[in-house]
């Protein structure tokens, strides 16, 4: 019996030694030490043994279950002491790797031109004002110089509410009274951005809602020359400096003279193409000096007073610097169209 346990301490001590993974260490704990092993078979046999053998055998084989578990443990540790050399010597972490990108949004391109718009006016002198998208017939039309009927409102197709009197408004311009009765008789030079909304079959080139840039200045002595200067200003800035423009008489019931301003279509450079409808020429903003009667709704005396309003589009603006053909991707949040900015 001695000679058994000999045997088995030799062989697990071999078979330990040969044992390169965890797993197999476990499988091997269960054949030499489980409960099943043959070292509790021996127990067994032990009690069939005379008495002073079984004092012997019973020594030894606690001894080799010792030596056993010692080596066990001592091949455990130097497994995992090896592994771990492994991992630090193979599995090199670089720490002036750059780290994981995360997914990042980026403004909308209509909210891009909108702040780059706002941030030329606001270099050259223009405050932004906001004002409201929820209007009342008064201001979106009648202090604008439009009473009820006035066939110019036909210009405007109108989102009426449930409530009389209510509409969405058509254009920012009805912000130009609110500043106006705000600040009179101070001077102003303003900026007014927001949502308008109109009634119409969207297309390609026409959408119900999209956003406006109005500005207005007011004070003595403002000249039709202040606008188209300062208008022009503006266009370079937008543009670039080699851009051409051009004013082209026009009509509005709130300023007078009125005028369209346009720039040299930077795709055909002025020959005429498809863009421009073969003219050579792009539709930028509406203009105009602010009529008198305007300035009187306004709170201001016409007689000592004058001013110029402009109202452009920025999505128009988007889509000839990006040459983007339908104005129905502005709202249509399709992620292809959207990451391209
Ligand atoms: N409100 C006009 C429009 O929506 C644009 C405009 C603004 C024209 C200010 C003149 C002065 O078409």
């Amino acid at each position: 019996m001695l000679e058994r346990l000999d045997r088995i301490e030799k062989e697990a001590a071999q078979e330990l030694r040969a044992i390169a993974a965890e797993e197999a260490l476990q499988t091997w704990k269960v054949k030499y030490l489980g409960r099943s092993a043959e070292l509790g078979a021996i127990v067994d046999d032990l009690r069939q043994l005379p008495k002073d053998e079984r004092r012997a055998v019973g020594k030894r084989m606690n001894e080799v279950k010792t030596a056993l578990e010692a080596t066990y443990q001592a091949r455990i540790e130097t497994l995992r002491q090896e592994a771990l050399e492994r991992s630090l010597r193979e599995d090199v972490l670089d720490v002036t790797l750059p780290g994981r990108p995360l997914p990042h949004g980026r403004l909308h391109p209509a909210n891009q031109t909108m702040r780059q718009v706002l941030a030329i006016w606001a270099e050259m002198g223009f405050q932004v004002y906001r004002s409201r998208e929820v209007e009342t017939d008064e201001y979106n039309f009648e202090l604008l110089n439009m009473p009820a009927h006035h066939p110019a409102r036909d210009m405007w197709d109108t989102f009426f509410t449930s409530d009389v009197g209510v509409v969405l408004r058509t254009h920012t311009s009805p912000g130009q009274i609110h500043v106006m009765r705000e600040r009179a008789p101070e001077p102003i030079r303003v900026v007014l951005p927001g949502m308008c909304y109109r009634y119409e079959q969207i297309t390609a080139r026409s959408e119900i809602q999209f956003n406006q840039v109005e500005g207005l200045a007011v004070g003595r002595a403002i000249t039709f020359t202040d606008l188209k200067g300062t208008l022009i200003a503006f266009a370079r800035r937008i543009f670039g400096k080699q851009v051409r423009t051009r004013f082209r008489a026009d009509h509005f019931p709130f300023t007078e003279p009125s005028a369209e301003m346009d720039i040299e279509c930077f795709l055909c450079g002025g020959e005429g193409c498809g863009v421009c409808k073969g003219t050579g020429w792009l539709e930028i903003l509406g203009c105009g000096m602010v009529h008198p009667t305007v300035l009187a709704n306004g709170g201001y005396d016409p007689n000592e007073f004058t001013g110029f309003a402009f109202g452009l589009g920025p999505e128009r603006i988007t889509m000839l610097k990006h040459h983007i053909e339908d104005i129905r991707y502005f709202w249509a949040n399709d992620l292809r169209f959207l990451e391209q900015f």
